[in-house]
């Protein structure tokens, strides 16, 4: 037996070893789940978010999406003063150049925004992000090389249904600063990551304009109104919901007139307050109702030196005459890819008879 001095003296070293064992635990601990914690703090806000989404079994995208760079930022005030005016155009283009516009009177009541959302810096809202980069380019609808001025009173004259602007006037040159500065984060040549569109999978059958007025009577016509007019604020100087057909929409030169892009604006930012990864409507949804919209009476635009190479027109082009056998109808709404698949062909045949040619 231990006298009881020994007793309490073991009792100290058993509590003693026993406090070490729990340091000794908890120091393990932490050195194991250190590279983990390090990982996670390093990564970038946006990938942390995703792993948070995916972990609540969300739809997710890996890349890391360009975002705007912020007005206040800029130091040069008469610089600063210039892009903000850009800004303005932008997001309430009507007010200054619509019907009843302040400065001009020279498009259709839509803003450059209503399409451009957020004045052109929404994640495939059909954002700017890409336009300083990769601007002056080649585009195929006018043959030739199109600087900013060009692609801009572009969508004055068929998006705005309107005039194009005096690039030497104080309205472009404002729109094309801000353009330039949004654009500044982004590399020349490179494309920014979630600028323009997000593509929408091509359907097995033709979109239908029939199963569209569905769409549109549920989802779209609160607002946009059952006859598309939109409707105008108070002093009718801007649109509250924009016109979708009818006199005062894009007329039938516009990007959005062909259905693959309306499908890939809808399905992306429409109805209102849907983003990139919240979206609403199914793909079929987005077709149909695409093909219903254009299917309306708008203002049509003579343009017959677009697509000066007629075997580059984009397969939802509407107007012929085509390279390939397609009706009009089947290049409007579909099935586009018996299409798809009959271009990628002539394009293989041209490219042997290249190396053909080339070996003679
Ligand atoms: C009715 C919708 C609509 C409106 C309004 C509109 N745009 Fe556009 N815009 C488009 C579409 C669609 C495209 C892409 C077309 C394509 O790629 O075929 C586009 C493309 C552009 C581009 C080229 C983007 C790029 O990355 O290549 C610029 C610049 C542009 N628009 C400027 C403007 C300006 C400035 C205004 C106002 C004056 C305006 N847009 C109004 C629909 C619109
Ligand atoms: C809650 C109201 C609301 C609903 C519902 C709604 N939209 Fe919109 N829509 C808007 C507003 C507001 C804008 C302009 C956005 C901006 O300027 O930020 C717009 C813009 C648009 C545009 C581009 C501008 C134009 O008029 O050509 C299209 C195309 C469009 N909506 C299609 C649709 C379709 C198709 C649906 C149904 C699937 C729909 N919208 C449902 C409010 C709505």
């Amino acid at each position: 037996m231990f006298n009881k001095q020994d007793d309490t003296a073991q009792q100290k070293l058993i509590s003693v070893i026993n406090k070490l064992i729990g340091i000794i635990v908890v120091l393990i601990i932490a050195l194991i789940s250190m590279p983990f914690i390090f990982e996670y703090a390093n990564q970038p806000a946006a990938k942390k978010e995703e792993k948070e989404i995916a972990g609540n079994g969300a739809k997710t995208d890996a890349a890391n999406y360009w975002t705007a760079p912020d007005v206040s930022s800029i130091t040069d005030a008469k610089q600063k003063q210039q892009v903000e005016y850009g800004k303005q155009l932008i997001a309430h283009t009507a007010k200054y150049l619509g019907p009843n516009g302040s400065v001009l009177k020279i498009s259709n009541g839509l803003n450059c925004q209503n399409c451009h959302l957020q004045a052109g810096t929404a994640v495939f809202g059909n954002n700017y992000g890409s336009v300083a980069s990769l601007y002056p380019k080649f585009r195929a609808r006018s043959g030739g090389i199109e600087n900013i001025y060009k692609r801009v009173n572009d969508c004055f004259e068929r998006s705005l249904n309107g005039k194009a602007i005096d690039t030497a006037g104080n309205e472009m040159q404002a729109i094309v600063s801000y353009i330039n500065f949004l654009g500044s984060n982004v590399p020349k040549g490179k494309k920014a990551e979630g600028s323009g569109f997000k593509d929408v999978a091509f359907l097995d059958r033709a979109a239908d304009p029939e199963k569209g007025l569905t769409v549109y009577a549920a989802k779209c016509q609160s607002c946009h109104q059952s006859t598309g007019e939109g409707v105008f604020n108070a002093d009718k100087t801007e649109y509250i919901y924009p016109a979708m057909w009818e006199k005062n929409s894009f007329n039938d030169g516009a990007g959005l007139y062909r259905i693959s892009n309306f499908a890939k604006y809808v399905k992306y930012n429409m109805p209102q307050g849907v983003t990139y990864n919240n979206t609403q409507l199914t793909d079929e949804e987005a077709w149909d109702v695409a093909a219903f919209v254009v299917s309306q009476p708008r203002p049509h635009i003579n343009v017959p030196k677009d697509w000066p190479d007629k075997s580059k027109k984009p397969v939802d082009h509407p107007f012929g005459p085509y390279t390939d056998n397609f009706s009009e109808e089947q290049h409007k709404f579909g099935p586009f890819k018996p299409i798809v698949q009959e271009q990628k062909k002539s394009e293989e045949a041209a490219k042997e008879k290249n190396v053909t040619a080339s070996i003679k």
